[in-house]
């Protein structure tokens, strides 16, 4: 059975204004009446709104279908085969042994979704969102992996119980060794710990720039990134930044994957690599800064606040602790990935995506203070929060 950790209340959004409430049951008065309907789309002052909600319900009934398309585009290598030179349906028939008739629906499909484009000739091009896809593996990576999600959610209610198990909860091994029907510590082969920590390199990139664009890195002298993964961050780290001594710390299996990563980069004598568990193990004392990148979510709350009381205790006074992931929408905000990995997060059996707020709880629970975030270009990657171990604290 899952045990999963229950969203804490959001204050703010308890303690939302009756008169907004108000405003709100006015709104949905007005839009779920037909005879307005038909006026705003009559009403050129109106008309582009309702076109515009119209179209948004649309794509939400039509996700599932969309997604299925980029998939086949991806699977078939569509993007890679008119990356170079636009291509005629005859030709991408042969390219991909798909007989004409159905390549169309596919090539029409992609085009009205941006992901193909109309060129001369009958031929077809890379669209503006297939042009973002063609140059990045760790999308497509994601992309091919989401087909377990999509598998785990056919039946979107028996998703929501906690005896429920699928797919994505077998692929992560130290999630199922989390969850709490696992009465003993199931013995994984290492190329499964191999093979997600190639999907998370592969889609590490975008993180990577987000982090290292948005926060500056001169004030540290060493730095353990916790959870490092194949080590991509801290290669990234160490080339940028010829002065300073990078640490990683995962578990075992990973850690042989992660050597052979900074060994090829040829940095082992700039990387130290530490194999432990962070729910076991004390973590290496030394670095004045921690990084966590992508861990939190994972992990409910419990395990989570022992890593960041274990983050806290490595720390001397005035060391920061970095966490970056997607994190979930403040009252107000625009969403960014919400849906996807409030959803993903669930099928894999542990953690939760939370809310800037949220996070800083529980670090502040932790002992950190300072806490602030750090403003980033694109937050569907990653959001950046800070916390320091204050000057104060007395040596433990
Ligand atoms: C989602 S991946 C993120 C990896 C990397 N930071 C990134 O952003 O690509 C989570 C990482 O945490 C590591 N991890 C999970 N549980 C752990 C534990 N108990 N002790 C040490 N590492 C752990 C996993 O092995 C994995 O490498």
């Amino acid at each position: 059975m899952r045990h999963l950790s229950l969203s804490s209340v959001n204050l703010a959004q308890a303690e939302r204004s009756p008169w907004l409430d108000m405003l709100s049951v006015l709104r949905d008065k007005l839009l779920s009446n037909p005879g307005m309907y038909r006026f705003a789309l009559s009403n050129p002052l109106t008309r582009w709104f309702t076109q515009q909600r119209t179209r948004q319900v649309f794509d939400v009934m039509a996700g599932f279908v969309h997604s299925q398309v980029l998939l086949a585009c991806v699977r078939l290598k569509l993007f890679e085969k008119v990356m170079k030179e636009p291509k005629t349906l005859q030709q991408l028939s042969q390219l991909t042994h798909v007989p004409e008739a159905g390549l169309q629906r596919l090539i029409q499909s992609a085009l009205a979704l941006n992901l193909l484009e109309q060129r001369s000739a009958y031929r077809y091009g890379l669209g503006p969102l297939g042009s973002v896809i063609a140059m990045d593996e760790g999308i497509k990576a994601m992309i091919e992996h989401n087909n377990l999600l999509y598998h785990d959610m056919v039946d979107p209610v028996a998703i929501l119980q906690d005896s429920w198990s699928g797919q994505l909860n077998d692929y992560w091994p130290y999630a199922q060794e989390q969850s709490a029907d696992a009465a003993h510590r199931v013995e994984h082969a290492s190329d499964e710990y191999a093979r997600y920590s190639e999907l998370m390199a592969a889609s590490q990139t975008f993180v990577i720039e987000e982090i290292l664009s948005s926060y500056l890195f001169h004030e540290h002298h060493c730095v353990l990134d916790v959870g490092a993964g194949k080590g991509r961050f801290a290669c990234a780290l160490a080339k940028k930044y010829p002065s300073l001594d990078v640490n990683i710390f995962d578990l075992p299996h990973v850690t042989q994957v992660s050597r052979q990563l900074i060994e090829q980069k040829g940095l082992s004598s700039r990387i130290k690599v530490h194999a432990g568990d962070f729910t076991n193990d004390v973590l290496p004392e030394g670095a004045d800064l921690v990084t966590l990148v992508r861990i939190a979510h994972d992990h409910n709350d419990d395990v989570l606040l022992g890593l960041l009381k274990s983050i806290f205790a490595s720390l001397p006074a005035g060391g920061t602790l970095l966490l970056a992931e997607p994190m979930a929408i403040e009252p107000g905000e625009k969403p960014h990935g919400d849906a996807y990995f409030h959803f993903y997060l669930l099928a894999m059996g542990s953690g939760r995506l939370r809310t800037p707020s949220e996070l800083m709880h529980l670090m502040k629970l932790a002992g950190f203070s300072h806490l602030e975030t750090v403003p980033n270009a694109m937050p569907v990657h990653t959001r950046i929060l800070l916390g320091r171990k204050s000057l104060s604290v007395s040596p433990s």
